[in-house]
């Protein structure tokens, strides 16, 4: 039985039980994070940490636990399967309230919750097909840099992709392509990599800076600029990244090949250098 971790206590995930008042059930008023562990390793725990504590601050709920407290919960739930390849969930919701009131009396205790679970080898023919996007209208919230529980607009439209035959949705707002549905975006042009810079329309994510640290590190230049709809559809190569998927490319668009219908060569060393560095990761070489 998977263990999991609810308000201080690690037991089976059967048994932990929250409270139908809580403000994450009712209202989606919390935060989350999804940080992966290669051989037991968590990845990038501290930039993980520190975009959740901007979260909380940003929904005004306080953090329960410092940096070192976190990370003995997540390193205890990881070793648990430390063999694997792990996915750990963490959300902290506003907590428990006597009576639903859209506003929030000060003095709640947050509920937290955190699970781990294996997550497979990305399938190898991603790396040679690449995946099918198809572009959508961009219908959240004007803080998508929170990483919000709160994800039904996010699920309406993975799911029309998913039902459109798609891996992901590109989402487009004011002619601009900002992220996909739960995915950065990267593409490139004329040997220049080009992903949207950071602010209030896109998740900062953790896979999208560390392939931006990468990029310096071996000298592909990169540009933090916008994408517009019509540089998108005429990227040499569009790549969509996140901690669990890693990089993807992105052959096909709305129906129409991207470059030459293939993985592009940028992808091709960029996926090396990513390998590369998630087994410096697992052999505790690199965070
Ligand atoms: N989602 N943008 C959105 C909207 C996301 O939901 C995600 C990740 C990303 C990529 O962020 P990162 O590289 O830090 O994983 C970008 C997670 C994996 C999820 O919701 O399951």
């Amino acid at each position: 039985m998977p263990t999991v971790f609810l308000n201080g206590e690690f037991l089976p995930h059967d048994q932990a039980r929250v409270s139908v008042m809580d403000r994450g059930f009712l209202f989606g008023d919390g935060v989350y994070e999804v940080i992966p562990a290669y051989g037991g390793h968590l990845f990038r725990l501290q930039p993980h940490l520190q975009r959740l504590d901007n979260s909380l601050q940003a929904v005004r709920i306080p953090n329960p636990y410092t940096e070192p407290q976190w990370q003995g919960i997540l390193e205890e739930l990881v070793g648990e399967n430390a063999g694997t390849d792990q996915s750990v969930y963490l959300q902290v919701t506003r907590g428990v309230m006597e009576r639903r009131d859209h506003a929030f009396p000060a003095d709640l205790k947050p509920t937290v919750f955190a699970m781990s679970n294996p997550i497979p080898e990305p399938d190898p023919a991603l790396a040679e097909h690449g995946i099918t996007a198809i572009s959508l209208d961009d219908i959240r919230w004007q803080s998508c840099h929170i990483k919000a529980i709160t994800l039904l607009p996010n699920v309406l439209l993975r799911q029309q992709a998913v039902e459109a035959g798609a891996a992901e949705a590109i989402l487009l707002r004011d002619g601009e392509a900002t992220e996909g549905a739960a995915s950065n975006l990267f593409i490139v042009r004329d040997g220049l990599l080009i992903t949207p810079p950071k602010g209030p329309l896109l998740l900062p994510g953790i896979t999208r800076d560390l392939v931006i640290e990468l990029a310096a590190r071996h000298g592909i230049p990169y540009r933090e600029g916008a994408i517009s709809e019509a540089e998108l559809r005429g990227a040499d190569e569009v790549w969509l990244t996140s901690s669990t998927k890693e990089i993807m490319p992105v052959t096909t668009l709305d129906g129409v090949p991207v470059g030459d219908g293939r993985p592009g060569p940028l992808y091709r060393q960029m996926h090396g250098i990513y390998r590369e560095y998630k087994q410096a990761v697992r052999e505790g070489r690199a965070g």
